[in-house]
């Protein structure tokens, strides 16, 4: 099928090796699939049209090959690269699988544990620069407890800041030109973890050494498993000018952390990102962190990341359509959505601005009868996502 919602390198869509090259493991089962080779992974996307491929360190090279090994590894990836186009935005380190980290990486209690970690960290930038990535993903996979008497909250964010001065300084110390995004998880695999929320993050971020260097990589899942709005978290990271990459997927409330397919569950939450990513004028990646369903077999895989992309861009054709409806923007104008980018006191914060708001009398009687139609808005939105306008 050829129609106008074939992804093209243009619109800079990404995958994670990790994400088309889940075996389909779970904590009750057993993988599903074969493993797939990370030359063919870039093959079958730069195919699909996709811009880009992120991985961690492990997912490229296994952990503890030997020096030949990576060497014969990182040519025939290089090769698949520059075969195909596709590019390395973005990179990260595996600091969750290896039993060294059960009791955390960054915020281990074991000193030694920790230096491991950023030894670790280190290795994986100077192969994330070497493959000229610009975004350096923090996912804190272990980092957080289960029995709260063991780690003191407060020592745990001295040692992740350090963590994060640290990596700062590797990359300063370099001269690579790299910046950080951290990505906010409120549990799984730990029952409860650090920086468990884009807020969260946010606020850990102005306590760093170099806060400039580091910004938000919030992901849809997350956000949604901790019961919140993530085009909210997300519009809330740009007005901080911290969106710095960006994961999709899709996760109903309250349920384990799914990683379905990108637009899979609560098309209307999808749509809004959407609208918010492009309206933005946002120009990072629309990276995808997801995976096939476990019933999926190894073609199944290039369905699911077909359909990520392609809802991306249904969604962003609907944002389109939704700025150019008649209807939608008179219904904009009743509900006076302009008004709010009007300064509540245009005389600023003065003496006399501030005399000015004191002195005033409103007419409350005539403010508080007039009702808002969002209803109709509402229902104009449904609509149009329906297909029926
Ligand atoms: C998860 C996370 C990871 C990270 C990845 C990149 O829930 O497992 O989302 O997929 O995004 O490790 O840092
Ligand atoms: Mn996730
Ligand atoms: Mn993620």
């Amino acid at each position: 099928m050829s129609d106008a919602y074939e992804p093209r390198p243009e619109h800079h869509f990404t995958f994670g090796l990790w994400t088309v090259g889940n075996k389909g493991r779970d904590p009750f089962g057993f993988e599903v699939r074969e493993p797939l080779d990370p030359f063919e992974a870039v093959e079958r996307l730069a195919g699909l049209g996709a811009y880009g491929v992120n991985f961690h360190d492990d997912d490229l090279v296994p952990f503890g090959s030997p020096a030949a090994e990576k060497e014969r590894i990182l040519e025939r990836f290089r090769a698949a690269l520059d075969r195909t186009g596709m590019c390395v935005p973005m990179a990260t380190t595996n600091l969750f699988s290896q039993p060294v980290f059960r009791d955390g990486a960054f915020t281990a209690n074991d000193p030694d544990v920790r230096r491991f970690a950023i030894r670790k960290t280190f290795d994986a930038i100077d192969l994330a620069a070497s493959f000229g990535a610009g975004v350096y993903v923090m996912w804190g996979g272990r980092e957080g407890l289960e029995c709260e008497a063991a780690k003191d909250v407060r020592l745990a964010l001295d040692r992740y800041k350090e963590a994060v001065d640290l990596c700062c300084a590797h990359v300063r110390d370099r001269g690579y030109d790299m910046r950080f995004a951290l990505e906010p998880k409120p549990n799984e695999p730990r029952g409860d973890m650090f920086l468990p929320t884009v807020g969260h993050a946010l606020a850990f971020i102005g306590c760093l050494e170099w806060p400039d260097m580091v910004g938000l990589n919030p992901e849809l899942a997350h956000e949604t498993m901790s019961g919140l709005n993530f085009t909210h978290a997300v519009a809330q990271t740009l007005w901080h000018s911290k969106l710095f990459h960006i994961d999709l997927n899709a996760q109903r409330i309250g349920r384990y952390d799914q990683d379905f397919r990108f637009g899979s569950e609560a098309l209307r939450d999808a749509f809004n990102l959407v609208r918010l990513l492009e309206d933005s004028g946002w120009d990072g990646m629309r990276h995808f962190d997801a995976h096939a369903y476990r019933t999926e077999g190894a073609e199944g895989v290039w369905e699911f990341a077909r359909g990520c992309m392609r809802t991306y861009l249904i969604l962003a054709e609907k944002a389109r359509r939704f700025a150019e409806d008649r209807e939608i923007q008179d219904a904009l104008l009743e509900v006076r959505a302009s008004s709010l980018a009007e300064p509540t006191s245009p005389a600023g914060l003065g003496r006399e601005a501030l005399d000015d708001l004191r002195s005033a009398s409103y007419d409350v009687e005539a403010l508080q009868v007039r009702g808002w139609p969002h209803e109709r808005l509402d229902q104009l939105t449904l609509e149009l996502l329906l297909g029926v306008r």
